[in-house]
């Protein structure tokens, strides 16, 4: 391929082959950035993040929905630099837990532009989201309607005239800055929390099953044959105000034709009680892992959603949340990794420094990636490339990262590019083998800076209490 040529959409935005033909990131060598930081390593081109975060907030507009907000599944990048961008870019922020909460509030998202999901949600995790006064939970089950309507007594009388008491979360480490609503005292004291209800509308997408959340025996939400009771349970608790429904359907997926179903399926509820304020569509926009695929644009998929949400009856004043989380991270993110061993049977395997500890899903889903050397970079299949494994450094046989890779004649040394690692890597990432986790450098206009250091051998050994 010639020196100058843009990469494939797989790549982040501006990724291109420099002069030296090198794959270039935000402007930065690849080679040269594994020199530096050392590998493996996750690189992300900032502004590809803030081009996502943009395109789907501009299509909302573009959609005619004027309350419309962009939600970033965080769990896809749980990092506080990427939280603390999106964040900026005016985005939302979902949580699934109280550690993702701890983050986002740390990174900067206020708290009423947070959600927390979660159908296990602990009572120390309620208690958090109330005391942080965050904008909606979302909820999953009527345990945990009885569990909120318990902490809310329990919350609000702390909060009565006369108990001085802070707001901040019990584990925000004092001295950050952290978006709270106003301190103690009376004023502090909340009438009510907002929720949402999540729908499983028994909408199945094409999607890997692990992944599927839509269907009727899913684990998520209450089934459409509960709602009428789940509505009439909440609305019994003097606390919690019921602001509407809730539906993610899966992720990783490629068609349009389930959101419109969902869409219709939500708002079939609402229509029975004269309309909500808040639906929230979930995320589930999927990715190209692989130049041969080819999803939505963003555009596409915000403009079905909108339209899908209109044509169903739900109410243009109507506040519309999604909640992307790989469609705003995967394609911003590549992995570096260095070539330890090539050896031969029946196939190529090409070992790695890296594998199932910074990026679980091929192991834990079958997902499928590309692969490339960094400085003899040919498109996938080329003539005269060797058929290959590229495997991980782990202890598991299932720990390889490309099965069907095609490299340039790999060599030990050689590093590697692996695209479309910017989402649920970092965040499954594992310290299996020993292995410290590796660093995440963020790169723009050819300044590379390190936002989360690489793990040391210390780190390792922090938590033992010998
Ligand atoms: C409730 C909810 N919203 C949003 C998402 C984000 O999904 P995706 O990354 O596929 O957009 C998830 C993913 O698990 C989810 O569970």
């Amino acid at each position: 391929m010639a020196t100058g040529t843009s990469l494939s959409h797989v790549f982040p935005l501006g990724s291109r082959l420099n002069e030296r033909g090198h794959v270039e990131v935000g402007g930065c060598d690849t080679i040269e950035l594994a020199r530096e930081f050392g590998t493996p390593a996750y690189v992300v081109a900032e502004d590809d993040l803030r081009a996502r975060a943009r395109a789907f907030v501009q299509a909302g507009r573009e959609a005619g929905h004027e309350d419309f907000h962009v939600v970033f599944a965080s769990k896809a990048f749980p990092c506080t630099a990427v939280l603390g961008l999106f964040a900026e870019e005016g985005l939302w922020c979902d949580v699934a837990s109280a550690g993702e909460l701890h983050l986002a509030l740390n990174a900067g998202f206020a708290p009423e532009r947070i959600l927390m999901h979660g159908n296990a949600k602990s009572v120390s995790e309620l208690e958090m989201a109330l005391r942080a006064r965050i904008a909606l939970i979302v909820i999953d089950n009527f345990d945990e309607i009885d569990r909120l309507a318990r902490l809310l007594d329990v919350v609000q009388s702390a909060h009565a005239p006369g108990r001085a008491e802070s707001v901040r979360p019990a584990h925000v480490p004092a001295g950050r800055t952290v978006h709270a609503r106003s301190g103690t005292g009376p004023h502090a004291a909340r009438s009510s929390q907002d929720v949402l209800i999540r729908a499983t509308p028994d909408v199945r997408g094409d999607t890997h099953e692990k992944i599927s959340t839509g269907q009727a025996d899913s684990k998520f939400g209450f089934s459409m044959a509960d709602i009428p009771a789940a509505i009439e349970r909440v609305q019994s608790v003097a606390g919690l105000s019921l602001q509407g429904m809730h539906a993610h359907i899966g992720s990783q997926l490629l068609e349009l034709e389930p959101f419109r179903r969902e869409a219709a399926a939500l708002a079939q509820i609402g229509s029975g009680v004269g309309g909500f304020s808040i639906y929230d569509l979930g995320g589930g926009l999927g990715v190209a892992y692989t130049e041969a695929q080819h999803p939505p644009e963003i555009e596409e998929w915000v403009g079905t959603v909108v339209g899908a949400a209109h044509e169903a009856g739900i109410p243009p004043h109507a506040r519309l949340l999604v909640e992307p989380g790989r469609a705003l991270t995967a394609n911003a993110g590549v992995t570096l990794y260095t070539v330890e061993s090539v050896k031969r049977n029946v196939f190529t395997w090409v070992g790695v420094d890296g594998g199932m500890s910074d990026n679980l899903r091929p192991m834990l889903y079958g997902a499928v990636y590309e692969a490339h050397v960094a400085d003899r970079f040919n498109p996938v299949g080329a003539a005269g490339e060797t058929p290959c494994v590229i495997a991980g450094k782990h202890c598991e046989s299932g720990d390889v990262i490309v099965r069907d890779a095609s490299l340039d004649d790999p060599r030990p040394g050689d590093v590697i590019v692996v695209p479309a690692t910017g989402a649920y890597g970092f965040a499954m990432a594992s310290n299996y083998n020993g292995v410290p986790r590796p660093p995440v450098v963020f790169c723009k206009d050819g300044d590379a800076r390190v936002v989360v250091r690489r793990e040391s051998f210390e780190d390792l050994t922090a938590r033992d209490v010998l």
